[in-house]
């Protein structure tokens, strides 16, 4: 990994936390509580990803970075949510999170599930309140690609495939398609979405199309690495509890494919992702940022 890219990596986590503290509601405001744990949920941690993959694909579009900062706060908005409810006695019952206690645990239950909905609003008042692409029908578009990676047919769908697949050992079509959408889907939004924040006519049928390849290996990619860190990385890396898969009897790559092929698979996931960008192609090493997040996604260790 260049030293290069973890400069530029620092730089847009840098940015996303400053979008995040200036657009979030601040602590003072009433109420007081919800809006000091909304901030405790999305400030001060993660690895933003999924700002970073909206960053490198605004890049191949020659998107602005302000447009940028805005889309890739409202993911992170529907990120931090989604795993403010995952940690919830109900769903995993995690008590740590990015080093720190869970929103539940450091406030309650109902101020979780409040965060919760109040972040996924967030997101889309955000969206509503800053033009984000020269054409309105795309910022709609927009709109409505975050809005499907997030609910039924995206993240909360393969949520609710998670709990209901507790106990059971699934096939590896039926795991992969839960992967998809509890994990795959917002990373594939947040590539399209910053792929659309550029002015102008923007990327092609076709560029979109490489592009999408790409994040969707990227989006499975990132829940496989995520299962094989749960099963053999520590606690203190990982800054929530490990081996929680197992003990929530959770079926996961490493569960139905071992821990060698698991790995395997997700190297496969990033070579097929490179793929997808050589055929993108074009001039000035565009797609540079894309393929270091790809290994990065692989090669992490929390
Ligand atoms: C964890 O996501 C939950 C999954 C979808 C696998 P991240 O690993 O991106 O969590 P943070 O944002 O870096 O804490
Ligand atoms: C969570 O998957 C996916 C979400 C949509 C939050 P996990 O339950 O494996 O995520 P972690 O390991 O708790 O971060
Ligand atoms: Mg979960
Ligand atoms: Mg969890
Ligand atoms: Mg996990």
């Amino acid at each position: 990994m260049s030293s290069s890219f973890e400069v530029w990596m620092k730089e847009v986590q840098a940015r996303v936390e400053a979008a995040l503290d200036h657009l979030l509601p601040k602590a003072s405001l009433a109420p007081t509580r919800l809006h000091e744990a909304m901030r405790y949920a999305a400030l001060g941690g993660g690895k933003r990803v999924r700002p970073l993959l909206a960053f490198a694909a605004g890049e191949v579009a020659g998107a602005d970075v302000a447009r940028l900062d805005i889309v890739s706060a409202a993911i992170e908005c529907i990120h931090a949510y989604s795993l403010v409810h995952d940690d919830m006695p109900c769903m995993d019952d995690d008590v740590l999170r990015r080093g720190r206690p869970t929103v539940h645990v450091q406030y309650d239950e109902a101020t979780a599930l409040l965060v919760g909905d109040s972040l996924q609003t967030e997101a889309f008042q955000l969206i509503a309140d800053h033009v984000l692409a020269d054409d309105a029908r795309v910022q709609l578009e927009m709109a409505r690609i975050l809005a499907q990676a997030s609910g039924s047919r995206g993240m909360a769908g393969g949520q609710a495939i998670d709990l209901d697949a507790v106990g059971k050992s699934l096939t590896l079509p039926e795991l992969e398609f839960m992967h998809i959408h509890k994990t795959g889907a917002l990373i594939r939004a947040s590539v399209a979405l910053g792929a659309r924040c550029s002015g102008g006519a923007g990327l092609s049928a076709a560029e979109l199309e490489h592009l999408d390849r790409y994040a969707r290996c990227i989006g499975l990619a990132f829940q496989v690495v995520d299962d094989v860190l749960d099963y053999e990385a520590p606690t203190e890396s990982l800054g929530k509890t490990a081996g929680k898969d197992a003990a929530n009897n959770k079926p996961t790559y490493v569960s139905l494919l071992g821990l060698g092929r698991a790995k395997e698979m997700a190297r496969e996931l990033r070579d097929e992702a490179a793929a997808a960008l050589a055929r993108l192609g074009g001039t000035g090493g565009r797609t540079q940022r894309l393929a270091e997040l790809a290994d990065f996604v692989v090669l992490r260790r929390f």
